[in-house]
């Protein structure tokens, strides 16, 4: 099996299950639920960072890559994690964050001490003559992306929190440092690795301005450098493993670099993270405001990485949803009309494209984002930031707060709903973050006689019944019809076209003959009738093989 055949589960595991009522998910937490994850029949589990952090960014602000943040957990209880879930034949994939390090970080910790070989592990700058910052870059997460280095005349790079700092990959020590990383987890047997903005490590030595009042992301994104240390990395540490799948997270990238990324004879990665698709519903691009999704311009996005990457022979990972990231039922489908059914065309979209698919926790069981009615349950340093942002570009405080509960991290990051007991029986403690709308949507329900994870399931076993899945090559069918966005993957001889009507009308859509005596392998409505005019429901899919 490689790493296309597979299907990735993502677990959150502050927000997964708490079991020593601290209100904080932890690996023993895990470890209960493994009959849970082994249930869905996915391949790999995809684990956000649990190192030692001060949690400023949940997790992703390291202090200490070789050790577990105590209130998730000890190295041992990872070791047994990792031991348990191979025992299920499931593998594990941990977050490699190497383009930061927390403040907290002995590394930094000794460069502000003064020790010069460890200044070198950052981005110095002194700032401009007037005193202003060494560049105009801004903080992905607001505010300038630079921040006064200790009581020196120095400024730090931080491209997101200020207690992140970015790692200056050009020292060649810094670069065998996280190498070092890397093959640490490897020897403890983790078999995947997820590279957290990854494709941002390759900034120049000498930083530039960006014109006045432009964010310029490609002084810093996808360099040629990227390429060559990923390269590096590959010979370094993973190139050794015959089996292992590794994804990058890149962050405003294009289709050419991600088949540089992805094209197994640059030995790079297996597969990449874009995020386009899911910009469909920012109102000129901008993040922090709300709009409707606009549905041709998200069709053409899914058709052309598709088709784009197919062509240079690179691979997509395939999602809607992630920690960072409001649930795609809200922004996509209809979770009060039609919560089951537009809940499994979703998922039928992904999980039937050419790629692997990754679930994040909750999304097989149809979770929403929370429903918050004010600011203070909020707890995500980038929206609180924009929340103050929006506030002072003079957005009323309601409008502000509707902008933040559509877009917050926090939306995918509230406890995984196990029953409905209270805090959605995450925890018996204070959950860290507060569930909402468990009562109807949980685990248990969903085994009793719910429509959304068996219909996951089922996905997951077809990719295990018909390479077509995995294996076949993608064309679009259709592109243009106003509701429906379908397509055609072809293996072998077999064809299976993948039809989803992404709104809440029924719609005509016409089958080619070649179709009309194939078989149906998975719909969302019982007993579809195949026909020249094929009738279809709200939010249906279907797949249908010859
Ligand atoms: C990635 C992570 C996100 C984190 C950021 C900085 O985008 O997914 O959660 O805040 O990197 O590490």
């Amino acid at each position: 099996m490689s790493f296309r055949d597979k299907v990735i589960y993502q677990v959150y595991p502050k927000s997964f299950y708490d079991s020593d009522g601290d209100g904080i998910g932890d690996i023993r937490g895990v470890i209960e639920k493994i009959p849970y994850i082994a249930s869905l029949g996915v391949d790999m589990v995809w684990f956000n960072p649990f190192y030692v952090s001060p949690q400023n960014d949940n997790g992703y602000d390291v202090a200490d890559y070789y050790r577990v943040n105590p209130d998730m957990g000890t190295m041992a209880d990872v070791e047994e994690l990792i031991a348990r879930l191979k025992e299920h034949g499931i593998e594990v994939m941990l977050d490699m964050v190497l383009n930061h390090v927390s403040t907290d970080h002995e590394w930094f910790q000794r460069a502000l001490a003064g020790e010069k070989e460890y200044q070198d592990f950052f981005y110095l700058r002194e700032g401009k003559a007037d005193g202003s910052y060494p560049t105009n870059w801004e903080s992905k997460f607001g505010g300038p992306a630079w921040e006064n280095f200790g009581d020196t005349d120095l400024f730090y790079l931080h491209l997101y929190d200020r207690t992140q700092a970015d790692l200056n990959w050009h020292n060649p020590r810094v670069r065998q440092e996280l190498y070092k990383v890397v093959n640490f987890w490897l020897d403890k047997g983790v078999r995947g690795l997820r590279f957290d903005v990854l494709n941002v490590i390759g900034k120049a030595e000498f930083l530039e301005d960006a014109a006045p009042g432009v964010v310029d992301k490609s002084l810093y994104t996808d360099t040629p450098r990227v390429h060559t240390w990923i390269q590096e990395m590959h010979r370094e540490t993973f190139g050794r493993c015959d089996y292992k799948v590794t994804v990058g997270e890149m962050s405003s990238t294009t289709i050419e670099n991600s088949i540089g990324y992805t094209n197994p004879e640059n030995n790079e990665l297996d597969m990449v993270f874009s995020f386009h698709h899911l910009k469909v519903d920012y109102l000129d691009g901008q993040k922090w405001t709300k709009t409707d999704f606009d549905f041709p311009l998200l069709k053409h996005l899914l058709n052309d990485w598709a088709m784009g990457m197919q062509a240079g022979k690179g691979w997509n990972a395939l999602f809607w949803n992630n920690h960072d990231q409001p649930r795609a039922i809200n922004r996509f489908g209809d979770p009060v009309n039609f919560h089951a059914e537009s809940a499994t065309m979703l998922a039928t979209v992904m999980h039937l494209q050419r790629g692997t698919p990754y679930i994040y926790q909750g999304e097989e069981i149809g979770m929403v984002d929370p429903s918050y009615e004010n600011m203070s349950d909020y707890v995500d340093v980038e929206a609180l930031n924009a929340y103050k942002e929006l506030l002072a570009e003079g957005v009323n405080e309601a409008n502000a707060f509707e902008i933040v509960a559509s877009k917050a991290r926090d939306n995918s990051r509230t406890p995984m709903q196990w029953s409905n007991a209270a805090n959605a029986g995450f925890t018996s403690g204070d959950p860290w973050l507060r569930p909402t709308d468990f009562e109807q949507i949980n685990v248990a329900a969903e085994e009793k006689n719910g429509k959304i994870l068996p219909y996951y399931k089922q996905l997951i076993a077809l990719r295990k019944a018909h390479p077509v899945i995995a294996r076949g090559s993608y064309a679009p069918y259709e592109l243009d019809h106003e509701s429906v966005y379908a397509y055609v993957r072809e293996h072998d001889g077999a064809r299976l076209l993948v039809i989803n009507n992404f709104y809440g009308e029924p719609t005509e859509f016409p089958l080619d003959e070649e179709f009309l005596h194939g078989r149906v392998v998975i719909s969302n409505y019982p007993d579809p009738v195949l026909e020249e005019n094929l009738q279809l429901q709200p939010y249906q899919s279907l797949a249908i093989l010859i």
